[in-house]
């Protein structure tokens, strides 16, 4: 890509979209876009820190074994050694971008290493309990300076813009998309040489988790939309401990806590993670979300404690700052008393299936970071591996995009309001968001039935029916494109999880209670269209999953 090539467009603000935009910036235009605030991605609230296979007791062979063994044998080999081989290099790049990860003089790079669950040794390096603010602040006021990044706040992607929307009987391409400028209430159409999908997750989904507001699924949704496959939907990792409190919803209880000696207990004190597996705190997040599950129905409890009382006031306040002020200013002080946990959903393992590039399924789109499905976490994600993923694969996608030919920019029809008018009722949106996050807490949650994911389903359909309906006739809105999104990533989720009849890793199903002796991926296929049926810049989705 030469100076004068088209602007790439970059959606999303994370640790994904700011790797690619950074690594592409010194060789032409970047648009990034970023739907609330540009400090709002879940990337600014990872706590626990990023896996580096830095130590003279690890090695590349440590780390796949121990991804593999979190993944529950669906995990892609080749992906994970792919990614363990160029952790160092990952981290040596956010400490040349300038992140302040904490020291340690004897340690590797200079860093200290923490554990947590599922690794066999201590390889996490962090910043304290607040490592994705450290490196969020660091690339984006990075991107913020450099000259050929265009960063766009309040800029909400809608979909892409394909062949279809331009008439074109070719394999599928992207040529750009339309995005809603949300102060200027204006839907443009962005035209590019490449668009990446780099919007994170889709916790928000559940009524309880620990994502930030920005994680809707909308890469997701809107990569199915434009015809790609996705993968694994039905593996959703639910983080063991989230603080329980009424004020405090989605504040997450870094598994670093438990990594360096912290307790889970029953209300008389008793520990109870040894019952469930031999590695007690520091099992896979899969298995001790299941214990709280179990112990909580069990006992009739809302949360279980989290004991860090004896590790000393001192050592708290050095290694988990943010945590005790957090906790502290709701009259948790825990130097002193136990942390009332609950699990709560928290990283999406599947999504847009892509490859070690980040190329998706149609030419001129890519997608990186927690939107994708690259092998790489298998049925459950080990701990810190997700950062690493955006900044290694975030690097070999912009390596990619820099070594192809540029596309030349399509002329694009603009976005069509001529049908459309004020939406009547936002109540229908405030309704139905509600609706659809607390189905899928209770039907489609840490244990599940085929019957619960039948209703489930049921229910979804009605959902999208009402939405769709609401989409094809009223001016769009954030919340209304956010419930969309969240619709078709709920109804993947289900479809998912309806094809795999066993149990394993993160998807545990009382009708399928065993694991398979052989498992595959579980990769969906939109239908074809037909080809009478040609895209409008703004038209009603009514494609089904058969
Ligand atoms: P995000 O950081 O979520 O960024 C998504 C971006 O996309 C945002 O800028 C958003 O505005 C934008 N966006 C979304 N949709 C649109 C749209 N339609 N139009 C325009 N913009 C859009 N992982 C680890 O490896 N280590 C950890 O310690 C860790 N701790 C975590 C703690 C918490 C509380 C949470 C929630 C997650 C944690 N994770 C951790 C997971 C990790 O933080 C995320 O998986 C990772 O940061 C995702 O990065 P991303 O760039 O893919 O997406
Ligand atoms: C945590 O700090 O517990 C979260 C780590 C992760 O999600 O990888």
């Amino acid at each position: 890509m030469s100076q004068s090539n088209p602007a790439v467009v970059v959606i999303g603000a994370g640790l994904a979209g700011l790797t690619v935009a950074l690594e592409l910036a010194d060789r032409g235009p970047v648009v990034v876009l970023a739907k609330r605030e540009m400090s709002e991605a879940a990337t600014a609230w990872a706590q626990g820190g990023i896996v580096g296979v830095l130590g003279s007791d690890d090695s590349v062979e440590s780390h796949v074994r121990d991804t593999q063994d979190a993944g529950a044998g669906l995990v892609d080999e080749h992906t994970a050694r792919f990614i363990a081989e160029h952790s160092a290099a990952a981290v040596q790049w956010l400490v040349d971008q300038g992140v302040p990860f904490s020291a340690d003089p004897s340690g590797p790079l200079g860093l200290h290493l923490t554990r947590e669950g599922g690794h066999a040794v201590r390889r996490i390096a962090h910043a304290a309990d607040a490592t994705g603010r450290a490196i969020h602040e660091v690339l984006l006021a990075t991107a913020r300076a450099h000259p050929n990044i265009d960063l766009r706040e309040r800029w909400m992607a809608i979909d892409l813009i394909t062949s279809r929307h331009l008439g074109r009987n070719e394999p599928a391409r992207c040529y750009g998309t339309y995005a809603l400028h949300i102060d200027a209430n204006r839907v443009e159409a962005l035209p590019a040489a490449a668009v990446v999908l780099a919007t994170g997750g889709a916790g928000k989904v559940y009524r309880y988790t620990t994502n930030p507001e920005t994680s809707t699924g909308d890469g997701i949704a809107m990569a199915w939309r434009a015809g790609c496959r996705v993968g694994n939907m039905e593996f959703i990792q639910f983080h063991p401990t989230c603080l329980y409190h009424p004020q405090e919803r989605s504040f997450l209880i870094t598994e670093a806590l438990r990594g360096e000696g912290a307790q889970l207990k029953l209300p008389d004190g008793a520990r109870f993670m040894r019952a469930h597996d031999a590695r007690e705190e520091l099992a896979p997040r899969d298995i001790v979300a299941r214990a709280i599950d179990f112990e909580m129905k069990k006992h009739g409890l809302d949360h279980v404690w989290l004991d860090a009382t004896h590790l000393g006031e001192g050592f708290l306040k050095e290694h988990f700052p943010t945590i005790h002020a957090r906790c502290l200013a709701l009259g948790i002080d825990i130097a002193r008393q136990p942390i009332p946990v609950v699990p709560a959903a928290h990283y999406t393992c599947g999504g847009v299936v892509s490859d070690l590039h980040g190329r998706a399924d149609v030419a001129g789109l890519y997608a990186v970071g927690e939107t994708t499905y690259t092998g790489l976490h298998g049925a459950n994600r080990l701990a810190s591996n997700s950062l690493l993923e955006c900044v290694v694969l975030g690097r070999t996608c912009a390596e990619h995009i820099l070594s192809s030919d540029a596309a030349a920019i399509a002329d694009v029809p603009a976005w069509d309001e001529s049908q459309v008018e004020d939406a009547d009722e936002q109540v229908v949106i405030a309704h139905n968001w509600d609706e659809l996050r607390l189905l899928m807490w209770n039907y489609v949650g840490i244990v599940r039935t085929t019957k619960r994911l039948e209703r489930a389903l049921h229910r979804i359909e009605l959902l999208r029916h009402e939405i769709d309906d609401y989409y094809a006739n009223f001016r769009v809105s954030r919340d209304l494109l956010e419930l969309r999104n969240l619709v078709e990533c709920a109804e993947l989720i289900v479809r998912s999880a309806l094809v795999r009849r066993e149990s394993r890793g993160l998807h545990y199903s009382r009708d399928f209670p065993t694991t398979l002796p052989v498992s595959l991926p579980t990769v969906l296929t939109r239908p074809a269209r037909s080809s009478a049926e040609p895209a409008r810049a703004r038209s009603r989705q009514t494609t089904r999953i058969e």
